[in-house]
């Protein structure tokens, strides 16, 4: 029977572009969910679009000396590209600039002041004063409350997941200027989560949401079990949406109020474009509501986001919101800000029309019950021992068989034997075993499961090895590969949730589309026949998959490497400033001009150069510790800073007659402190 259903997919943050992470999390399991139900002829409605405000936004803006609209610009465009490039199938892709958004926003917080269900409230809230701004969410940071992470923010704990208000943190830090906030006074509107409270119980813990995931339903009887506070839901920040009601002048909603309701708006523009009404798919109660997030967005979707529907009164509320864990990138925690990530456009570049491959390496690791792990060798290993030795060997010598022994016309069977049998038996039963995983959010198992499939058709022909058989029994052959053949048809139309670029693909080498019906779920399951006798197939069959080689995997992993060290030398600690000297101590130093006259490597010594420098009044021998950074003959002629009255000292039985003054570069290079930027300067003069 046909439902309606509205899936939506967390609107991601647009202050960078998305990774694998996302992907994994989130939009990969949410686009299988959404082509799988569109196939079972249900009315589907795939939301998601761009989270444009926030503090991050306003944070990268001003570091990149530009707008938070800029910002948003730029990587809505990106983002929006990647999901397009990786056949997410959103129905509307939207942003939360956008009018529709701030219009529907304005009035559901309006509404909600009207109705009376916030708490106006004059109270004290963090305010740094150098920078002459009130201090929320991310532009905080200090120890959470609950856990003791030291780098918590104000508005959530990215370590327990804790949501809190930001006068809870120990030690708050201002994240613009450093300075330790100071309090001021501020009207905000609160939303009385505590007054929700008896409903949350109800409908999460006493209600049918048993059925949610673990790591869910647990989370979520925690903050019950905690007690539930007033949550402000406005801030003083200049980026976002004015806050609509008297008072709210230089005040914004809270992202987490808006943001959400971005999943109306974005309803309510696809419809609008469709000539649809968006009403049935977020207020008839026979509609399914179903949010795909990560784990940190669970207080918002199970408690905030269903506390404002609730308070609203006219909407239906979540039936269920699969979360999903964390995915690591070989061993760490995936990070925009250290760069340890794989780009979705970057990835493109770089293996193109392998969306499909990372698609299924991504479900079939998913991190769904626990943090899981990207490694590039596991990639690599999906793809040459799954995909390629399995799905896509199987394709391949079917499609060249079949042109080869037939021209490519799909052979008529002659009597089954009870192999054959079982396999059209076993095609029967794999549409509702992939199903009842697709249907339980096991997009891990649905994959596998999948394989499966493709593993009995390789071990179908293997066992058959028509190829031997051609010579002896004909009209053998001929059953086997009308067989096979079906067992590629209902690849084809399985593969469509998980692998929708292979399926297309397959569809065409199979020339599904000259057919006069569909291939559907229900007809494979019926055992219907979908590619029958007499009809031809493609003549020469693209290859599905192709084999990754180990120089293109070593090639990621020395890119990770290259941010691992830019991260490390971006973070070298700095040397603390020595105690203070007094003029007269600074006085004694005599540090003058000097060029380097003649240069050569000190015998056995790896660090060491031996230099004649001319520093003017004379020319002395240098022993210098720069051989790592120098060869000798690139440093003759070269003009240097020099401490001359540095006691002299022997090193490898050479005496040194002073020091060249160095400094280093950000990986860890020696560079001269050059006195090169004015010719005139001569040998020998004083530095002061
Ligand atoms: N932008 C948030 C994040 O990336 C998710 C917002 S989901 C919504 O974590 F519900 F607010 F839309
Ligand atoms: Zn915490």
């Amino acid at each position: 029977m046909s439902k309606r259903i509205t899936i939506t997919a967390a609107l991601p943050y647009t202050n960078g572009p998305i990774h694998i992470g996302h992907l994994a999390g989130v939009y990969v399991p949410a686009d299988i969910y959404a082509r799988y139900s569109r196939l079972q002829g249900n009315d589907v409605a795939f939301i998601c679009g761009s989270d444009e405000h926030g503090v991050p936004i306003t944070i990268k803006a001003k570091k990149e000396g530009v707008t938070p609209q800029d910002v948003v610009d730029k990587y809505n465009a990106i983002i929006k590209q990647s999901f397009l490039d990786f056949g997410i199938s959103f129905d509307n892709y939207s942003r939360t600039s956008a009018k529709i958004h701030h219009d529907t926003a304005s009035e559901f917080f309006k509404t909600l002041h009207d109705k009376g269900e916030f708490v106006e409230e004059v109270t004290e809230q963090l305010y740094d004063q150098d920078a002459d701004q009130f201090l929320a969410d991310r532009f905080v940071v200090g120890t959470c409350p609950k856990c003791g992470n030291e780098e918590s923010y104000g508005d959530q704990c990215e370590s327990c997941g804790t949501s809190h208000n930001a006068t809870d943190l120990i030690n708050p830090k201002s994240a613009i200027t450093g300075a330790t906030p100071t309090l001021k006074e501020t009207k905000h509107w609160f939303l009385p989560l505590d007054k929700h409270e008896a409903f949350l119980k109800e409908w999460i813990l006493k209600g049918h949401k048993k059925d949610w995931k673990s790591n869910v339903y647990g989370q979520c009887k925690s903050w019950i079990d905690d007690g539930l506070r007033p949550r402000a839901v406005t801030r003083d920040l200049d980026w976002g949406i004015p806050v609509p009601v008297e008072g709210g002048k230089g005040k914004v909603l809270y992202v987490w109020f808006d943001a959400p309701i971005g999943y109306i708006s974005a309803t309510k523009e696809w419809a609008e474009r469709e000539g649809k009404d968006w009403e049935p798919y977020w207020k008839n109660e026979d509609t399914k509501l179903l949010h795909f997030i990560g784990k940190d967005n669970i207080v918002f979707h199970c408690i905030i986001f269903p506390s404002m529907l609730k308070a609203e009164g006219s909407y239906i509320l979540p039936e269920n919101v699969p979360a999903n864990e964390f995915l690591n990138l070989e061993g760490s925690k995936l990070s925009t800000s250290k760069n340890w990530a794989v780009w979705l456009h970057e990835f493109l570049e770089e293996f193109p029309e392998k969306q499909d491959v990372l698609r299924y390496v991504l479900t079939a690791n998913a991190p769904e019950t626990k943090d899981n792990d990207f490694t590039w060798k596991d990639f690599q290993a999906r793809n040459n021992n799954e995909l390629v030795a399995i799905f896509g060997n199987f394709v391949n010598r079917i499609a060249v068989l079949t042109n080869k022994y037939y021209d490519g016309v799909v052979p008529q069977p002659n009597r089954f034997k009870q192999v054959d049998e079982d396999v059209m038996a076993a095609l029967k039963a794999y549409p509702s075993v992939i199903a009842s995983s697709i249907e339980r959010y096991r997009f891990r198992e649905a994959s596998q499961e999948f394989m499966n499939l493709a593993r009995l058709g390789n071990k179908y022909l293997a066992d058959a090895e028509p190829w031997k058989v051609i010579k002896a029994d004909e009209a053998r052959v001929q059953t086997v590969m009308y067989v096979a053949l079906q067992i590629a048809s209902v690849l084809a139309t399985l593969s469509e949730p998980l692998l929708p670029f292979t399926s297309n693909k397959l569809k065409e080498i199979l020339k599904a589309s000259e057919l006069e019906w569909d291939w559907t779920w229900d007809a494979i399951t019926e055992g219907r026949e979908l590619l029958p006798s007499e009809h031809k197939i493609i003549e020469k069959a693209p290859l599905l998959f192709t084999k990754i080689e180990d120089k293109e995997m070593q090639a990621q992993l020395d890119k990770l490497d290259a941010s691992k060290k830019a991260n490390e030398s971006a973070n070298r600690a700095l040397e603390p400033q020595k105690d203070t000297i007094s003029f007269e101590d600074f006085a004694k130093l005599d540090i003058r001009v000097g060029t380097i006259i003649e240069a050569e490597k000190m015998p056995k010594a790896k660090k060491l150069l031996v230099l004649k420098v001319d520093i003017g009044i004379d020319v002395r021998t240098i022993v210098s510790g720069i051989a790592e950074s120098f060869k000798a003959e690139d440093v003759i002629g070269k003009r240097v800073t020099v401490l001359v009255n540095l006691a002299p000292r022997k090193l490898r039985g050479v005496e040194s007659e002073g020091m060249i003054l160095m400094t280093e570069t950000p990986d860890e290079q020696l560079v001269f402190v050059n006195p090169d930027y004015n010719e005139k300067i001569t040998n020998g003069l004083s530095i002061s």
